[in-house]
């Protein structure tokens, strides 16, 4: 949908903020830009809807060469999101919303609705949209920028660490509000940030840089955990890489069986035969049990194995009724397996 062929920007002050890149970034799918400070991720972002023009190389937008397209118009088919969410301070949340459709020739009151209904879409009440930016708090502000680079329903959203400014319980929120909005509009987006845990969780490709704008690697989060390209690429992913790798991948493939009886420890349920406690045979101590589904990720099946004093696993259904046990072994095995799996599928 998007395509770079060796795009190559250099600042009139010599400074080379991309270098050859060639990327492809699908049609409805979240490309994540990452990379250390200063390695052209926002150039490459501003080059996508003219705001840069490269030195050389093509970019094309929908199959067509976005130099032979008329700026104002390709930016209208853009959202574009940034840090500062960018809203106009003195006009009210509604109204900075409703730029776009105005801008679009919209009347005031097909353009107000339209606003209206995106509050709604980001997850923001109608009685936010009388007051003025100020008035919000940085996480809300940053959804008002979402849904102002909504309004005109382009088909390509490009967000520049949208997130970067919120503390990480927003941040969390904002992510989960992002990936359930892409589920029902499938925008193609190409999204930057410096949080790795951000870009694995929102990335169908990660695009990975590294300083003097060079495109590293490009692969899905899986296989890039599972198999940087080199050790730039394995650094940036962090010591973590492999508990990354385990948040990816779900319970639902790990075996079960019944929860034990007459142990040391024994599962205790209510009469809806859900898990409220382990309790210890001997002394009658309780320990929380935190049940899993199956969507659950591997990673967090590990973490309660490790918390739970059986080292295992209660596993229940959508209603949290007890479906039977997973043991510690049994995640462990699957933990192993998810490299060799991720090897398999790239
Ligand atoms: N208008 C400009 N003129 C000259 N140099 C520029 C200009 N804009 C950016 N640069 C330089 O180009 C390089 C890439 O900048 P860019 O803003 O794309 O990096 P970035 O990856 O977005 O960094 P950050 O993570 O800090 O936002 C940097 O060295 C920057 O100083
Ligand atoms: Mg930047």
């Amino acid at each position: 949908m998007i395509q770079f062929d060796a795009v190559h920007k250099r600042f009139p002050n010599g400074t080379t903020a991309v270098h050859d890149l060639s990327l492809h970034m699908p049609e409805g799918g979240v490309t994540v830009l990452v990379g250390s400070s200063g390695c052209g991720k926002t150039t490459t972002l501003r080059m996508i809807n003219r705001m840069v023009d490269p030195t050389s190389g093509t970019i094309e937008v929908g199959g067509k060469d976005i130099t032979r397209q008329d700026a104002a118009e390709l930016r209208r088919s853009i959202g574009y999101v940034i840090q500062q969410s960018g809203l106009f301070p003195h006009r009210t949340v509604l109204d900075n919303i409703a730029t776009v459709p105005l801008l679009l020739g919209h009347g005031r009151r097909r353009a107000r609705a339209r606003a209206a209904e995106l509050l709604e879409t980001v997850g923001l009440s109608a009685d936010s949209g009388r007051r003025y930016p100020h008035q919000l708090s940085g996480g809300q502000q940053q959804r008002v920028g979402v849904a102002r680079a909504l309004a005109a329903d382009p088909p390509v959203l490009l967000m520049d660490e949208p997130f970067g400014a919120v503390d990480p319980v927003v941040r969390t929120q904002l992510q989960d509000e992002l990936l359930r909005l892409q589920k029902e509009l499938s925008k193609t987006i190409v999204f930057v940030t410096h949080d790795i845990d951000e870009a694995v969780r929102l990335g169908d490709q990660i695009a990975v840089f590294r300083t003097g704008g060079h495109l590293v690697q490009c692969a899905s989060p899986t296989e890039l955990l599972a198999r940087p390209a080199d050790d730039f690429v394995a650094d940036f992913l962090g010591a973590e890489r492999g508990l990354k790798l385990l948040s990816l991948k779900t319970l639902a493939d790990v075996p079960q069986g019944p929860a034990p009886e007459g142990g040391a420890w024994t599962l205790v349920l209510d009469e809806a035969r859900r898990p409220l406690h382990w309790a210890s045979a001997s002394d009658g101590a309780e320990v929380p049990v935190r049940p899993l589904r199956d969507a659950d990720s591997l990673l967090s099946a590990l973490n309660e194995s490790v918390a739970a004093p059986t080292g295992l696993v209660a596993r229940v259904d959508a209603d949290g009724v007890l479906t039977g046990v997973t043991s510690r072994d049994d995640v462990h095995t699957h933990a192993g397996r998810a490299h060799t799996e991720a090897r398999v599928a790239a």
